[in-house]
């Protein structure tokens, strides 16, 4: 045992500082590792060497973005464009009242002082402009799930691929220096092997539910409803439709491109799997009958096949918007020998291998046999496995987890800059972020047509 647990630490490690690990090789009880980042020292960038950034949808997540693209040294916010007034006179006043406003993107995308895009509307407009930005010389970094419809992702992955353009998927947790502590545990072997993933993004509060503030002076003068809707099907001016746009189906994902998408990400960084084959879905709603047009409640299973990087496994997914726990994330990969606890930016290790001998004895048949039959039968049980054969080990638990304060969204736009600067690989590339939407997008055909859809994860199609 100790052995193994010695082969277990050495394979960590790597690119990540292991905070406290050096007690653990010495005491077999301690239990949590401390992860924190190593960072190389900041370079000093000139005024003419700056990756000058603009922001396309400047609501709830568009100013997180911004404020962590902008804590990347050699990084300059120069223009942003909403559809609200109220969202572009904030972004003046918080960044600045040189700052570029604009209710058309297409402007942004035609200055030149321009380098790249954080495209962060609704999830109706996120293919489209991430293909005309990429088009037009810019790199993008587009929020999740980067598509609205299964249809729209290979048009996404051509235009990176034709223009050479960077472009990083949002769904940051990937980037997580956790989540490359679990890939390394999964990779090491150490949970057996894999055979189910139990994933859940519970929740309990309006907000939580998509329930946001709508501002008092939303109105059609101060906003630009028709340029909101695109493509979507025409309807009356609505701020609700507008500010809560996740509850609608013309203009969101349901939770499954929300919530389940973040945990599919994970999921497929962690065991570098490409997708599921078949997914099958259920949904109601529960609760929050606002006027919603989808659930708020989702349970999802997808059969991942059998691949050179992982065996066949079952994902179980869900949703749950009135949890009255109060609510909680979690992600558990469950293999033979062993699991991997996920919250967000921390994992326990938990592990319970199976003993050689089988069980005898306790709940068994052993003592409905005749005394004789049952010597007979533990003479060869004990001639055929040893006491070491028969040992539960008893395997201490092991808790990583990032260090106070630190934020994997800010390590998701180093890598996005990295990769402008000196042509790094992004961590989430298009197709890596389409085979993680399309899965979420699949589970919504499911509910929604009451069937079993299938899925091919390695050419991106409906099979
Ligand atoms: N990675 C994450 O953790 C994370 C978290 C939250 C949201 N998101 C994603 O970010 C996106 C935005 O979510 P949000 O909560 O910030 O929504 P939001 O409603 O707060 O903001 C969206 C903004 O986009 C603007 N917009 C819509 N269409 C536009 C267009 N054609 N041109 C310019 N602006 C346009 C709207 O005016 C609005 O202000 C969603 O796709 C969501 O899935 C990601």
């Amino acid at each position: 045992m100790k052995n193994s647990r010695r082969k277990f630490l050495q394979s960590l490690g790597g690119g990540s500082a292991l905070v406290a690990a050096g007690a653990l090789s010495h005491n077999a009880h301690a239990k949590v590792i401390e992860l924190s980042p190593e960072r190389e020292p900041e370079k000093k960038y000139g005024a003419n060497d700056k990756v000058r950034i603009a922001t396309i949808g400047m609501g709830i997540i568009g100013h997180y973005d911004t404020e962590t693209a902008l804590k990347v040294a050699g990084t300059e916010f120069v223009a942003v464009c909403d559809l609200y007034d109220g969202r572009l006179e904030q972004a003046k006043t918080k960044f600045g009242k040189n700052l570029v406003t604009t209710r058309d993107y297409r402007e942004i995308l035609a200055r030149k002082d321009v380098d790249a895009v954080l495209i962060c509307t609704s999830d109706h407009w996120h293919s489209q402009i991430a293909i005309e930005a990429m088009n037009a010389g810019k790199h993008v970094y587009c929020e999740k799930p980067v598509v609205h419809k299964i249809e729209q992702g290979l048009g996404v992955i051509e235009a990176q691929r034709k223009t050479g353009k960077v472009m990083q998927v949002g769904s940051q947790r990937t980037s997580s220096i956790a989540m490359l502590e679990a890939k390394k545990v999964y990779e090491s072997g150490t949970i057996g092997q894999l055979n189910m993933v139990v994933a859940t993004y519970n929740r309990h509060s309006s907000g939580g539910a998509w329930q946001y503030s709508i501002p008092p002076d939303a109105s059609p003068k101060t906003m630009d409803f028709d340029r909101f809707l695109g493509n979507a099907p025409k309807v009356a001016f609505d701020p609700t439709r507008f500010f809560r746009w996740r509850n609608y189906q013309d203009y969101g994902t349901g939770v499954p491109g929300d919530l389940f998408v973040h945990l599919i990400s994970g999921l497929h960084f962690i065991t570098g799997s490409l997708g599921p084959t078949r997914i099958m879905a259920s949904g109601q709603l529960a609760y929050w009958k606002d006027g919603r047009d989808v659930p708020d409640i989702v349970s999802a299973i997808m059969e991942y096949p059998a691949t050179d990087k992982h065996p066949a496994f079952q994902a179980v997914l869900q949703v749950n918007f009135v949890d009255g726990s109060g609510g909680q994330t979690k992600t558990q990969i469950i293999g033979s020998d062993g699991i991997i606890d996920i919250g967000w930016d921390d994992f326990t290790v938990k592990r319970s291998p199976l003993p050689k001998a089988p069980d005898v004895g306790g709940y068994d048949s052993l003592f409905t046999f005749t005394e004789a039959t049952q010597k007979e039968f533990m003479k060869a049980y004990d001639a055929k496995y040893s006491k070491a054969d028969r040992e539960w080990k008893k395997l201490d638990d092991i808790t990583y987890r990032a260090k106070e304060g630190y934020d994997d969204r800010e390590d998701h736009f180093r890598n996005f800059f990295a990769s402008i600067r000196e042509g790094k690989p992004v961590v989430q590339d298009p197709a890596f972020g389409f085979r993680a939407a399309a899965p979420c997008l699949a589970t919504n055909v499911s509910v929604f047509e009451k069937r079993i859809v299938n899925w091919d994860p390695v050419n991106m199609k409906m099979s």
